[in-house]
């Protein structure tokens, strides 16, 4: 059997060859000259699988998309706050290469515009330009998972029609925003825009940023995950300059857009995609890049704005009589009630409270306005479930801690069945003790601790 997705893809790129507006570059020689016909789409998955179409294989300068990774390797460098004093966050809706500093700060705007983005570039740690640029060049290696090379041809090009990009690079210096020399910072960011990809490279490189910064093929950290969240913040509202607005409403994936025809997409958590066409529209986007984008969010349901999961799904109350077993007939619990909140899926906050309340409301003292509530509160024993968790947020973590933490105060029995680990609660001194819940393995186990061994359960609700 072949998977459909790879046919989804032809389809959708068959139908993007019909769009037959807008040109290549035309201010860089060697992209003006790019074969308009040619048209690829790739889509990488957080475990690192990936699936493309058209012409996957042919390699084109990755330009602006370059300023994502950079911005995330200048923060790696210098850190978050010496990033932020030189270069905004703020969307400035103006063209990408509008020579502008931001009011009152005298910093560029933001680092998807090139006043930004030459800023960034210069921030990287190197001794010499050539440094700099070479770790850029490592940097991006490492996230496509092979060594890419400069295209020559197209940097020879660009640093013959440089002279608006020298212009922002002595606007820098004049303002002190950068300190190096402005022609070799502007050369630099050249040979960076003029590194070579292809769409799967481009691919997988934004499914790292899916992956909040895990290379998904090598297992790698390879970005910070609060870089990450920097990264997609400014991708999501600068990525594609002006149109910024437009590809929110209507596509709802962090991005960022590129000369030679390049568009990235990075879906937090599900997928990275990326297309090439080398036609742009009037604000420097690929004309077929975008219209593929549109069709696979909404195809595929991948607009971030999707409210598509409805927190309350994730916890559900049961409740079981204890029935002793033949081994402990007399058992102090036999003949009574367990109360069992099990969580399902990713928890993050909505779900710890949701747990947290039914928690309150089953086990509290009854609430005349709420009738039902305190309903077990003599029950035996609490059990919390997270046999079906797939993963436990921070918070998540934190308010599941505490609730535990205050059961067992109360003196409550509490039981967790964690067979995946995910509650890693420790005491203080990070040693079993009275404040620590009994952790176990699975359902059969919980029992036997609550009811004695060979007890069994009778459900009044559910399938425990
Ligand atoms: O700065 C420039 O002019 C180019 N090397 C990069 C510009 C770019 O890709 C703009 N994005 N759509």
């Amino acid at each position: 059997m072949k998977s459909p997705i790879p046919d989804y893809l032809k389809i959708v790129l068959e139908n993007a060859r019909a769009i037959e507006s807008g040109s290549p570059a035309s201010y860089i020689e060697t992209l003006a000259k790019a074969d308009p016909s040619k048209l690829a789409v790739a889509l990488a998955t957080v475990d690192g699988n990936i699936y493309s179409a058209g012409d996957d294989r042919v390699e084109f300068s990755i330009q602006s998309i370059s300023k994502a990774f950079v911005y995330a390797i200048a923060i790696e460098d210098i850190g978050l706050q010496g990033v932020l004093e030189k270069i905004g966050v703020e969307p400035s809706g103006d063209a990408f290469n509008q020579l502008s500093l931001e009011r009152g700060s005298n910093r560029p705007v933001n680092p998807m515009i090139n006043a930004g983005a030459i800023t960034a570039h210069s921030l990287v740690t190197g001794a010499t330009a050539e440094e700099r640029t070479e770790r850029i060049l490592k940097g991006l290696s490492k996230l496509a998972g092979r060594q890419l090379h400069v295209d020559e041809e197209v940097y020879e090009a660009e640093l013959k029609s440089a002279d608006r990009n020298m212009a922002i690079g002595y606007m820098l210096k004049a303002a002190g925003i950068i300190s190096c020399d402005p022609q070799d910072v502007v050369r630099g960011y050249i040979r960076q825009c003029a590194i070579n990809v292809t769409v799967r490279d481009l691919a997988i490189m934004a499914a790292t940023l899916s992956n909040a910064g895990v290379h998904p093929k090598t297992g790698e950290r390879v970005i910070p995950q609060a870089s990450v969240r920097q990264v997609l913040s400014v991708m999501t509202t600068c990525g594609m300059y002006d149109a910024a607005g437009d590809w929110v409403s209507n596509v709802g994936i962090p991005a960022k857009s590129g000369v030679a025809g390049g568009i990235i997409g990075a879906l937090p958590g599900q997928v990275g995609i990326a297309t090439f066409s080398p036609n742009l529209d009037e604000r420097g986007n690929s004309v077929r890049g975008v219209a593929i984008c549109e069709k696979l969010s909404r195809d595929m349901g991948l607009h971030m704005m999707d409210v598509s999961q409805i927190a309350g799904a994730t916890v559900w109350t049961s409740v079981a009589t204890i029935v002793a077993g033949t081994h402990e007939p007399h058992h102090p619990n036999c003949e009574r009630d367990v109360i069992i909140f099990s969580l399902r899926g990713a928890v993050r906050f909505p779900g710890s409270e949701r747990l947290s309340r039914a928690l309150v409301r089953e086990l509290g003292e009854p609430d005349p306005e709420d009738p039902g509530s305190g309903k077990y509160i003599d029950a035996c024993a609490v059990v919390i479930s997270l046999r079906d968790v797939y993963s436990l947020s921070a918070i998540a973590q934190r308010m599941l801690h505490e609730n535990i933490k205050r059961l067992i105060a109360d003196k409550r029995s509490v039981v967790i069945i964690d067979p995946s680990e995910v509650l890693q609660m420790k005491s203080a001194d990070g040693k079993p003790g009275d404040a620590l819940p009994h952790i176990v393995k699975t359902e059969n186990e919980a029992r036997d601790y609550i009811g004695g061994a060979g007890s069994s359960t009778v459900l009044i609700k559910d399938d425990w």
